[in-house]
Parts: structure tokens; sequence; C-alpha cells
């Protein structure tokens, strides 16, 4: 290491001797007056993100949003291919639906996937009910997980019992498969590309079982993104759940809905009387609509501002539940204009296995 913080040293004192940026944890030199090129160090990796939704209701919620904004604003900074798994399977094995039911309700979250602005050149949408048939690449890749999985191991992850059906035991590979690159032989070759899974904290153990699998089959590991859960309407003891309507914003929502459900139930930090809550202010740790806007508001300084006036008493819950209502309503409604418009062709062509365009050639 010496030598090297030498060479260093030396070639800063020559000026414009550095050839190449050099970034180690021991030296940072630029070659240039600007400084690091730091699109030199991230760029040109190539990777995948991958993601995927349950379809358990024919309705999603604002909350769904939070993980597929994120994978579209990865997917527009970093040019990069994304996969995502509709797992209709899954939702047929722990729910009380037919196999017809969940394709029905997938093709519904589809459209509301889509809506999110997606790239059609750089997106694969795929049911495992349909893919699975037209992929032998993706089946094969699930019985190579299974081989390295115990039901021991599955039942210390998941919890299942003996009284579980067989098909949820052995659901688990087939969540994981997506995180192999040769799953997709139409989108990516045989190529092992790494993975990227923006997801919430609760999809966590599937990919703990794929960390543990994939050194043994020669994959690299896939890395994660854990988003934080987006709260009921009650509170954040609960995340927000498409089966309870109480507590949740749907994406068919009307404004009037969505007005009255916050009105209504939204939890508030405020205090009980307005002469108190002048004295005593709010608390923004547990009061939802705050939470709310910290995932929705965009300007941040003012949502500082917001917090500093509930906190003191300046503003009321009543004035900060109608910034919320004014700040989701337009994207709600922006959501189903997008969603309206998609056309039978275009859902067919997402969801079509097709080469997808990325950062590498
Ligand atoms: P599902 O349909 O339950 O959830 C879809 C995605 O949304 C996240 N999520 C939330 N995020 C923030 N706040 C909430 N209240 C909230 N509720 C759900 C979930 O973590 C998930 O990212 N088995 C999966 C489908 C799946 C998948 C994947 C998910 C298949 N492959 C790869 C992520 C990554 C499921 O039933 O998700
Ligand atoms: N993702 C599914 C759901 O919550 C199914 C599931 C069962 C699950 N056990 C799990 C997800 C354990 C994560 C962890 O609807």
């Amino acid at each position: 290491m010496a030598t090297d913080i030498e060479n260093v040293a030396h070639l800063t004192l020559e000026g414009n001797g550095v050839e190449e940026d050099i970034v180690d944890p021991w030296n940072v030199v630029g070659k240039s007056d600007g400084g690091v090129d730091y699109d030199k160090l991230i760029k040109k990796k190539p990777f995948y993100l991958y993601t995927g939704r349950g379809p358990s209701s024919s309705s999603m919620h604002i909350g769904h949003l939070v993980p597929f904004i994120f994978c579209k604003w990865l997917q527009d900074v970093f040019n990069v291919p994304l996969v995502i798994q509709m797992t209709d399977d899954e939702k047929t094995l722990w729910r009380d639906l037919k196999v017809e039911e969940a394709m029905k309700m997938m093709y519904e979250n589809v459209k509301d996937i889509i809506a999110v602005g997606f790239d059609i050149n750089k997106t694969f949408i795929f049911s495992n009910f349909e893919y699975m048939g037209k992929a032998p690449e993706f089946y094969q890749n699930v019985v190579r997980i299974q081989k390295c999985v115990t039901f021991n191991q599955v039942k210390g992850i998941f919890g299942f019992t003996d009284s579980d059906v067989i098909g949820k035991i052995a659901f688990p590979a087939i969540q994981a498969a997506p995180c192999f690159s040769t799953t997709f032989p139409c989108t990516f070759g045989n190529r092992k590309l790494p993975c990227l899974i923006p997801c919430a904290i609760d999809q966590d153990p599937y990919f703990r079982m794929t960390r543990d699998v994939a050194p043994k089959l020669g994959f690299v590991k896939p890395s994660l993104l854990h988003s934080t859960f987006f709260p009921a309407l009650q509170g954040a003891k609960s995340k927000m759940s498409a089966s309870d309507s109480n507590s949740t914003i749907f994406l068919t929502d009307t404004p009037k809905q969505i007005k009255n459900k916050i009105n209504k139930y939204a939890f508030s930090g405020g205090q009980a009387s307005v002469e108190e809550h002048r004295k005593l202010g709010g608390n923004c740790e547990v009061d939802v609509s705050y939470q709310y806007l910290t995932f929705f508001f965009e300007d941040d300084d003012k949502l500082q501002q917001i917090k500093k006036d509930y906190t003191s008493g300046a503003l009321l819950t009543g004035e900060l539940k109608k910034i919320l209502i004014d700040t989701l309503s337009p994207i709600v409604q922006r959501h189903q204009e997008r969603r309206a418009k998609i056309t039978d062709a275009e859902l067919k062509l997402f969801m079509t296995p097709r080469k997808l365009s990325n950062n590498v050639d």
C-alpha cells in the first residue's frame, strides 16, 4: 500500500501526470480540475431490476405505488431493463381464489403498473401462470432452486406447517427464479447479469432464501433496496392493505372518496380541541396525514415548514388533512387518466417475452 500512496503523491505533484481517476479507501485523486468523474464510477455495469406484485384484489392502493414509482426512477436514471413478476399462482394458493379469478385480477393490476409510466422498451411484465409455459428455462431454474432448499429450511423462513398445501411450500422458488437472468432467455440470452430488487421488507424472506442458494448455483446474489411501509389510514401499527377498504386509499377511489376517507379515518397526531392544539401542538411522528405527505409531497422545504407549523400548533389537523387531500387527489386522478388510455395491444406487448433495450448493448 505504501508504494501506491507514494505513487499518487508523486503524480499529484506532477500536476497533469494523473492519467486516470484514482479512488480507493486511501486515495482520491481526480485527473481533471472538475474532480472525480462520478459517472465513470457508476455507469456501464450491466444489471437489471426485478420487482413484483401479488394480484389479490382488482384494485391496487397508493401504498403499492411506492416501490413501483421507485423502480421507474431507477429505470430512468440507470437506463436498465426491468422485469415485473405477477404472482397470480401465489394468490391462488394463499387466498380463496380460483386460477381464473387470480388471472383476471392480474390483468387489472398490470394496467395499474403500466400506468406508473414504465418504458415499454425496457420493461417485461409477466404472469407466472402465462410465462411458466412459454419459457422452459424458467421452470428449469425453479427446479434448480427447489433442489437446494429443504422443507426444514422453508419452514424456518416462512413458518409453513404440516397442514399447508404443498403448492405453498414449492412457491418460494418461483419468486426466487427471476433473480437469475437466465430465467429470461428472450431478454438476456444466457448472460448472467446481477439483479437489483426494490420492494418493501415483507418480501425479504423470499430473497434471504435466494441469496442463500445463489452461490450454490453459480449466480451472483441479488441485491435489495427496501422501502418502508406506507401506513394504514388508522396508523403506522399496520401497513396499508388492500383487504381492508377503510384503511386504504385505492387507485380507483374518486376525489370525494379520498377526501372522506382522509377526513374520517386518517389517524391524527393532533390534540382533542383547537385550544389544546394551539397550546400543545401536534405530533408528526404518529400523524398519518403527515406521514403520507413525506411520501408524496414534492417540495422538501415546504414539507419542513408544514412539520414546524403542525408541531407548534399553528397548523390545525383539518388544515393538514386538506394539504394531503389536495396532494393525493391529483396524483390518483392522473393515474386513472393514464390507466384509461392503456390499449390491449400495449398490454400485450408489455407481457410479450422479448429483448429489452439496456445500458450495455
Ligand atoms: P404484494 O402484491 O403484496 O406487494 C407488491 C409490492 O408492494 C410492496 N408493498 C408495500 N410497499 C409500501 N407500503 C405498503 N403498504 C405496501 N404493501 C405492499 C411489497 O413489498 C411489494 O414490493 N409476493 C409478492 C409479489 C412478488 C414480488 C417479487 C415483490 C413477486 N416477485 C419481487 C417484490 C419483488 C407480493 O405478493 O407482493
Ligand atoms: N407475499 C404473500 C402475502 O403476504 C405471501 C407470504 C406468505 C409471504 N408468507 C410470507 C410473504 C412470508 C413474505 C413473507 O400475501
